[in-house]
């Protein structure tokens, strides 16, 4: 939802994104790659790759686990050119970064490193790790405060500069005080990213490399280590379900604020979902209860009623759409059109000020502009085997509880008698009717009641 240019502090300066998404996540206790979970229905790796690029990274490089065939396809979904890398051992994150040893060769002015489980860094962050660079500082690394440090690398400072990152679990107990902790990411100048890899080395606690360890290099060799401060909340990482749904809280709750900083009235922000894409023009009301699947554009003015879910959809200005409203994808409710509750459109387009307000199923159709549709009609668009297409008329008027047998076609201003089941087409103007004919049979209910009640008597 960011503007690109707004971001790229320095646009003319190249950046190779790192992105490392080996980690096993044994603790999702998930038959699929950490990475691949989702958040505001998109997956994690996808969140950071789409970031990296509002964030002006030129070239991106993402290191993956062995067989990891699904991530390699997610990556290339979410930016084509985007190079993998395969890490055999998971011997540290200088080890996997160094996996993409390819396409550190190349020449480039900014070399980011982000993490894939880490997806809610915003574009701006990136952004500000990237500007000290450009003043000429060898290496930015993220910090943050943390509530509790455990587990962190903490950063050991003098002033402004940092001097090194001690990981937790070699630093001293002094250490171990230190709240000021490090975000993981880092951006390291272009041409100085082999040199400093290269010379970390694994005598430490755990024996891996660490990509912390370029810190105190960098200083050794005289070059200037900048840190960029970030609120903790961007840099929460996900290793289980639980951090996964709090991922999820935080990238909602940032939805909604942009949604009503930008002229959309949520009645109750916190019971409404969205998605990563979902695209509300202004003065949209969203009713309580709202879940905005992918793929959705709601265009100014429309209302959106309380227990509607609506997935791959458009709503034009002026429509209202539920309560209980499903719209699948494809649908497209025209301008001043209304879906009434208990309705589920698929595949259709419903033109302007039609309405289907009550109880009907409407798939593979296209319905003209103020067309009726009564309670309980059902487009049957499926046999079992094909789909086929129901099309139905400007101002034509459907009565309540038919059947519309596709493929048919039902005229301009036609009717459709209540309780029809309509086979055959319809032309403009004309009426269908596909029901028994009714009969009337007078005074019968009175020789039926004398007859049961004698029976009864019996
Ligand atoms: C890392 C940082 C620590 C920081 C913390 C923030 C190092 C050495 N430490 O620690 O300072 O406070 O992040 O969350 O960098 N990965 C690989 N291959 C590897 C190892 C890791 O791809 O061989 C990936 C992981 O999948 C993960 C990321 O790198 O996405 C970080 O690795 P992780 O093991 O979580 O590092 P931390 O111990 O959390
Ligand atoms: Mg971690």
């Amino acid at each position: 939802m960011t503007s690109i240019d707004s971001l790229n502090t320095s646009p003319s300066r190249s950046c190779l994104a790192i992105v490392l998404a080996a980690g096993e996540g044994t603790r999702m206790k998930s038959g699929k790659p950490k990475v691949l979970h989702q958040v505001a229905n998109r997956s994690m790796i996808g969140h950071v790759l789409s970031t990296l690029t509002d964030a002006g990274a030129t070239s991106v490089a993402v290191v993956i686990g062995p067989d990891r065939e699904d991530v390699a396809r997610e990556v290339q979904k979410s930016f084509p050119e985007a190079r993998t890398f395969v890490q055999r051992d998971r011997l540290g994150t200088a080890h996997a970064v160094l996996s993409a040893r390819d396409a550190l060769d190349q020449k480039v002015d900014d070399v980011i490193i982000a993490f894939g489980d880490t997806p809610l860094v915003l574009a701006e962050t990136f952004a500000k790790l990237r500007a000290p660079l450009a003043r000429g500082a060898g290496v930015v690394a993220m910090g943050f405060e943390a509530k509790d440090p455990t587990g962190y690398g903490r950063f050991i400072t003098a002033g402004d500069e940092l001097l090194a990152i001690r990981e937790h679990k070699d630093a001293t107990d002094a250490e171990r005080e230190i709240t000021l902790c490090n975000g993981g990411l880092m951006a390291i100048r272009g041409d100085l990213a082999l040199a400093l890899l290269d010379r970390v080395k694994n005598d430490n606690a755990k024996g891996e490399y660490y990509l912390t360890d370029i810190v105190e290099i960098a200083h050794g060799l005289g070059y200037r280590v900048a840190i960029a401060i970030v609120p903790e909340e961007e840099v929460h990482g996900v290793n289980d379900r639980a951090q996964l749904s709090a991922a999820e809280r935080m990238i909602q709750d940032r939805l909604r604020q942009e949604a009503m900083a930008s002229g959309v009235t949520l009645i109750a922000p916190e019971t409404v979902f969205f998605s990563y894409d979902t695209r509300l023009g202004q003065d949209v009301v969203v009713e309580p209860h709202v879940v905005f699947g992918p793929g959705v554009v709601v265009e100014e003015g429309a209302v959106v009623h309380s227990f509607s879910h609506l997935e791959g959809a458009r709503i034009a200005s002026g429509a209202a759409v539920g309560p209980f409203a499903r719209l699948r994808p494809g649908a497209s409710i025209g301008p001043k059109a209304k879906v009434g509750n208990f309705v589920e459109i698929k595949n259709t387009d419903l033109g302007a000020g039609a309405k289907v307000s009550h109880l009907s199923y409407l798939g593979d159709a296209r319905i003209g502009p103020d067309a009726n549709i009564g309670a309980g009609t059902i487009t049957c668009n499926y046999d079992g085997f094909g789909k086929y297409r129901t099309e139905i008329g400007a101002g034509a008027f459907i009565g309540s509880n038919s059947s519309l047998v596709a493929p048919i076609t039902i005229g301009k201003g036609a009717f459709v008698g209540s309780g029809s089941v309509i086979t055959d087409d319809i032309p403009d103007d004309s009426l269908g009717l596909g029901r028994g004919r009714q009969i009337v049979k007078e005074g019968w209910a009175i020789e039926f009641r004398e007859k049961a009640l004698a029976a009864k008597k019996k």
